[in-house]
């Protein structure tokens, strides 16, 4: 048996949604369960690469054989996501990162005091935009593919999302479909590339999802470095 596809490459790899706090025991979060990003961290260890995983709140416990890195916010995500891309040659961005956050941050346990309560929201930083924008600035060359969870309008969001976040790749994921997206361990996605890559995937297991996404990068990012 020769080397392993993936031998040799640091694979990066986020997983689970960001938890917001508003007060010490609240908090905005989402569906996600992180078994995509988790399917992916399989594959891509079993494959023979270099596993880190940056996982936000998951349902399940990661993987074992990868680095697990926890980060609850977005904003921790961002730095510890940031500081690792030197040394990364694959990304993927499969955690579902929250866009806002709570303005202030109770130090204590909010107090019912009024009959209605206004959350004051503000952007979190774009994680994935901000890979690609280091990317442009001279950072160095991980692959980084992106994801897209969409309700509508799957392609044409998906492919804004492909130019406006700079990514190599984007797995367009229709979280409305039966059979696919947040929890379940099955998933239906489209994948999209820079250079005009296109592909439908049937209704297909999160781990066989992962492992036809891991090809896929193999096979691009060759044809980069052929260049
Ligand atoms: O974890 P599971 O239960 O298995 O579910 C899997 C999944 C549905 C969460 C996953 O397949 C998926 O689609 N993940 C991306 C969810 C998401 O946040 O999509 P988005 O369209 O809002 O964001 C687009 C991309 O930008 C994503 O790669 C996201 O990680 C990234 N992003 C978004 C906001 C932000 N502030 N920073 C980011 O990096």
């Amino acid at each position: 048996v020769g080397p392993k596809p993936l031998a040799g490459q640091r694979v990066l790899i986020t997983a689970g949604g960001t938890v917001e706090r508003i007060d010490p025991v609240r908090y905005i979060t989402n569906d996600s369960s992180g078994k995509m990003g988790f399917a992916i961290a399989e594959a891509a260890r079993d494959q023979g690469a270099d596993v880190t995983l940056v996982c936000g709140r998951t349902d399940a416990a990661a993987p074992g054989g990868v680095k697990v890195v926890k980060a609850e916010s977005a904003a921790e995500m961002h730095d510890e996501v940031m500081k690792r891309l030197p040394e990364t040659d694959i990304v993927f961005k499969a955690a579902a990162v929250a866009d806002y956050r709570p303005l202030r941050k109770s130090e204590h346990k909010m107090k019912k005091t009024s009959a209605e309560l206004s959350l004051e929201l503000v952007r979190n930083p774009d994680i994935l935009q901000a890979i690609g924008e280091w990317k442009e600035a001279g950072g160095g060359g991980p692959f980084v593919v992106g994801f897209a969870a969409e309700t509508t309008e799957l392609e044409k969001h998906a492919l804004d999302k492909l130019q406006r976040k700079k990514c190599d790749l984007i797995v367009a994921n229709d979280v409305a479909a039966e059979g696919a997206g947040f929890g379940l361990e099955t998933n239906i996605v489209s994948v999209y590339g820079a250079r005009g890559f296109a592909e439908h995937l049937p209704r297909m297991t999160k781990r066989a999802v992962a492992e036809r996404l891991l090809n896929i990068v193999r096979e691009l990012k060759e044809g980069m470095e052929k260049r």
